[in-house]
């Protein structure tokens, strides 16, 4: 009889292609009605059962060596057979290129939201949160939201220009905004809109399509206060920026005189090179904890003024609808919240014994005190090691070692920010909010596992 080789628990990666491409594009055309929500429960669940059956391979090909033999892993043709790569030439260095993820890593994607989308250029897609490690977001999966679509801007003919209450207007090429003083900082950008699917409507499967519109970059840029201070901006009047972007959209934001001054960039450069055309090449605002919708993208314009301008972006859209049918407006700052990205929704528990349950926290008001994780639906919690540094208005990744005992269990991440705030329960956010909202939902994410190990999205049931 074979001796089994001694590992830890094994986490299969959600099947990515297990929505029906049929049921996607009708999705994506018409949304999700209940029947397309049952639909879509039946598929994720066929598709976990056929990780199931190859799971059982996958214990029998760890089952090697000898009866009784004191080497488990003696008999394995990947530790005995030395593979050709091993024995031949490799490939020639790149001459000039840009480095791509290995061919075995191409099912990690940013992907586009069933349910979200209503045209290909006014949609969103999604970061596979479930696929990264530590904080920062490689620019190439960076998630995208986009009103009317994105532009690949040449820089030479960009311009920014800034009015209003100012001594002097002035219009800025990307040349000479790189001359004054720049800074690099990470911060977490998170769309107003993330997880809205699962306010009480319908909820999507994976943490990709529940969290996805969450990133965290090292941004690049000159501090808005330089160049508020550079045209001499009105101390006495100035109340509020308004910033635009350049594309056919032409999205406006009011924010605050108070964030302008405080930490807001006008950047160019994402972890270390220039932003990507669709992350707003060749500028972007960076509002540090505010909602995504506030980093104008392709920023041309910022009028400095003495009231909130109310434009469609702001009184439309990004508002939140309340329970008694009002609107909340400028709802701008991130609240905290956390989410475990492994094990998530999609994913599949191969075998009992230890995991590393790991996940992202985050608050748009500063820095993440503490983070606890419950196995039991929220009746125990403890609590999680928090990877430092921890940095304000950033992502923090944290994690807690787990031994699964094979029973049906619920995992909950809490996060604590710096000012004492915590993490609410969907039913205590619910009672405030209401569950027609679609904006600012910060609420706690349940993943049930069940006994053939399924990490199933339970958040809405
Ligand atoms: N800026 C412009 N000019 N046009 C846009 O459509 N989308 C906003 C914001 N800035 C948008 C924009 C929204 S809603 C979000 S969430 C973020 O950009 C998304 O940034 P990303 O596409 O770089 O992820």
């Amino acid at each position: 009889m074979a001796a089994e080789i001694k590992h830890p628990g094994q986490i299969r990666k959600a099947p990515e292609n297990f929505l029906d491409p049929q049921l996607l594009r009708e999705i994506h055309e018409q949304g999700l009605d209940d029947k397309r929500r049952r639909f879509l429960r039946q598929s994720f669940l066929m598709a976990s059962a056929a990780s199931a059956v190859s799971s059982t391979s996958m214990s029998f090909a760890n089952e090697v060596g000898t009866e009784g033999g004191e080497n488990s892993a003696a008999g394995d043709p990947n530790i005995l057979v030395l593979p050709s790569h091993s024995t031949t030439l490799g490939k020639p260095v790149a001459q000039a290129g840009y480095g791509q993820p290995s061919r075995h890593e191409h099912t990690i994607l940013k992907r586009a939201s069933p349910g979200l989308t209503r045209t290909q250029e006014a949609s969103a897609s999604f970061t596979p949160l479930q696929a990264l490690f530590g904080i920062i977001t490689p620019n190439g999966l960076h998630f995208e939201r986009h009103h009317q679509g994105w532009h690949d801007i040449p820089p030479e003919t960009h311009r920014l220009m800034i009015h209003g209450l100012v001594k002097t207007a002035m219009i800025f090429t990307l040349d000479d905004l790189m001359r004054l003083p720049s800074v690099s900082r990470i911060h977490f950008l998170e769309c107003g809109a993330n997880t809205a699917m699962e306010w009480g409507h319908p909820s999507v499967p994976t943490v990709q399509y529940t969290h996805g519109m969450l990133s965290c970059c090292e941004f690049t840029g000159v501090p808005l206060s330089v160049l508020l201070d550079y045209c001499g901006y009105d101390k006495q009047r100035s109340r509020f920026v308004l910033a635009e972007g350049a594309d056919g959209s032409s999205l406006t934001r009011t924010i605050p005189i108070e964030h302008a001054l405080d930490d807001v960039l006008v950047a160019w450069g994402m972890n270390g090179e220039m932003l990507r055309p669709e992350n707003g090449y060749p500028l972007r605002l960076v509002a540090p904890g505010m909602q995504g919708v506030s980093w104008v993208k392709w920023l041309r314009r910022i009028e400095v003024g003495d009231q909130p301008w109310g434009t469609k972006d702001e009184s439309i859209q990004y508002i939140d609808l309340m329970p008694d049918g009002s609107h909340r407006q400028y709802t701008s700052i991130q609240e905290c919240k956390s989410v475990i990205t492994s094990p998530s929704g999609g994913q599949q528990l191969l075998n009992k014994g230890m995991f590393n349950i790991t996940g992202l926290a985050w608050s748009g008001r500063g820095k993440i005190k503490k983070v606890d994780v419950s196995v039991d639906g929220g009746r125990h919690w403890r609590s999680a090691r928090l990877e430092g540094p921890i940095q304000n208005k950033a992502l923090t990744r944290f994690n807690i070692d787990w031994v699964w005992d094979g029973s049906e269990v619920i995992l909950q991440s809490r996060a604590v920010d710096e000012t004492g705030y915590v993490q609410p329960s969907i039913d205590q956010l619910r009672k405030v909010r209401g569950s027609r909202s679609t904006y600012h939902n910060n609420a706690i994410q349940s993943w049930q596992i069940n006994a053939s190990g399924e990490v199933l999205n339970v958040q809405a049931y």
